[in-house]
């Protein structure tokens, strides 16, 4: 197979999916802004994939030639920017995964027209740019959070979409335009992954989430306290009718995301053109005192906490019906809660400050 380009690499699941693709021998081609994302992600991803260094060939474009294995060339550039897509593209490029984008709730209230235009105009350049170079095949980082505050338990991928804030109505208007091109000619093979709850890390310990600023999202912040980073975690509603009163989600370890989008690129590529959606979670639940303790037990730590009033927008609980996707392509999460917080902190742990350095990290 030909190249595969993945928008957003050097972000968090991005680059793990990177590495899980190199893995298997196919060569990457990365585009990112690096407004959320470190060149210092893709330098460890070379690393772990056993390629050589990145070595810049030209302003703002880096690659590990084509000595190992596989091969991966990273592109700062813009995915809104069709000229950045054209140089991306310039490469031989079969497939794409959708990562690039913007995903925290609360600045997407504060900021919709900038979600609007990263998410939804990313998107519609990014289709263009695929009609223009002949390539029809697309991975889509999709999420849960279209289902909205849903009761059901857990949410099959034909529930109602009910998204309730900015974020959400942009991962809708995507969906919706990638239904309408899959529609509008034969040929197309696309598939919408929601995600429920990545978290984890690479085992190793090299590569994990690095959120600039403070983290939106629960496992990154209880990281953080746990590393003395920030004096204690505080837990969103203890008066949700569940079984100890915290919400329950469905988490996922962020290496079993990256294979379900190897299987997910594997279905699309072996069968007929297609438009797939499918929910990628574990289809367990876990509570958010739950996972104190089994991070806290996992890793011999204590992590202090205060229970808080609820955030505006949450719900009780959410939990993917995960069936589809071990129909569809056989996947289904294989690593533990316990695997999750082990990962996560070995990460932590070695990297208190995230990844660090900019560019510079990078040869030349
Ligand atoms: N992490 C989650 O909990 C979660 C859940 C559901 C869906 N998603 C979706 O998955 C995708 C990846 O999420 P993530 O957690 O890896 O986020 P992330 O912020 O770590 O990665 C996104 C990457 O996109 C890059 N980017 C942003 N705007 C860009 C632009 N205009 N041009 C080029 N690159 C740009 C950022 O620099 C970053 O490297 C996002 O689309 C997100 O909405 C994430």
């Amino acid at each position: 197979m030909t190249k595969v380009l993945l928008t957003g690499g050097a972000g968090f699941i991005g680059s793990h999916t990177c590495l899980a693709l190199l893995e298997e021998g196919l060569s990457v081609g990365v585009l990112d802004d690096f407004s959320n994302g470190s060149p210092e992600a893709l330098r460890r991803v070379a690393e772990l994939a056993g390629l050589g260094a990145l070595r810049q060939e030209s302003p703002g474009r880096w690659s590990t030639g084509d000595s190992g294995p596989a091969d991966l060339t990273l592109l700062r550039g813009d995915v809104r920017c069709p000229g950045d897509l054209d140089r991306a593209f310039a490469d031989g490029i079969g497939a794409v995964l959708h990562f690039a984008g913007l995903k925290a709730v609360g600045e997407s209230v504060a900021q919709p027209l900038r979600y609007w235009d990263v998410n939804v105009t990313g998107s519609l350049r990014l289709l263009e740019a695929m009609g223009r170079h002949g390539c029809r095949t697309l991975v889509f980082s999709s999420s849960a959070t279209l289902y909205g505050s849903t009761d059901r338990v857990p949410i099959p991928e034909t529930a109602p979409l009910q998204p309730i804030n900015p974020y959400g109505y942009t991962k809708a208007a995507v969906e919706r335009m990638l239904a309408d091109v899959a529609a509008s000619s034969p040929g197309w093979r696309i598939a919408r992954l929601r995600y429920f709850n990545p978290v984890g890390a690479h085992p190793s310990g090299r590569l994990g989430e690095d959120p600039s600023g403070s983290p939106n999202n629960l496992f990154p912040y209880l990281c953080q306290v746990a590393a003395g980073r920030r004096p204690r975690l505080d837990v969103f509603g203890g008066d949700w009718p569940t079984p100890d009163g915290t919400g329950v989600r469905d988490y996922l370890h962020v290496m079993d995301l990256a294979e379900g989008h190897r299987r997910a690129l594997a279905v699309l590529e072996a069968e007929p053109p297609q438009l797939l959606t499918l929910n990628l979670g574990s289809g367990s639940g876990h509570s958010v005192l739950d996972l104190v303790r089994a991070f806290e037990t996992t890793n011999g730590l204590a992590v202090p906490f205060s229970v808080v009033g609820r955030r505006p927008g949450d719900s009780a609980v959410s939990i993917a019906d995960p069936q589809e996707a071990e129909r569809r392509m056989g996947w289904r999460t294989r690593r533990s809660l316990a695997d999750i917080c082990r990962d996560g902190w070995a990460w932590q742990s070695a990297n208190p400050g995230g990844f660090g350095e900019g560019e510079s990290s990078l040869d030349g």
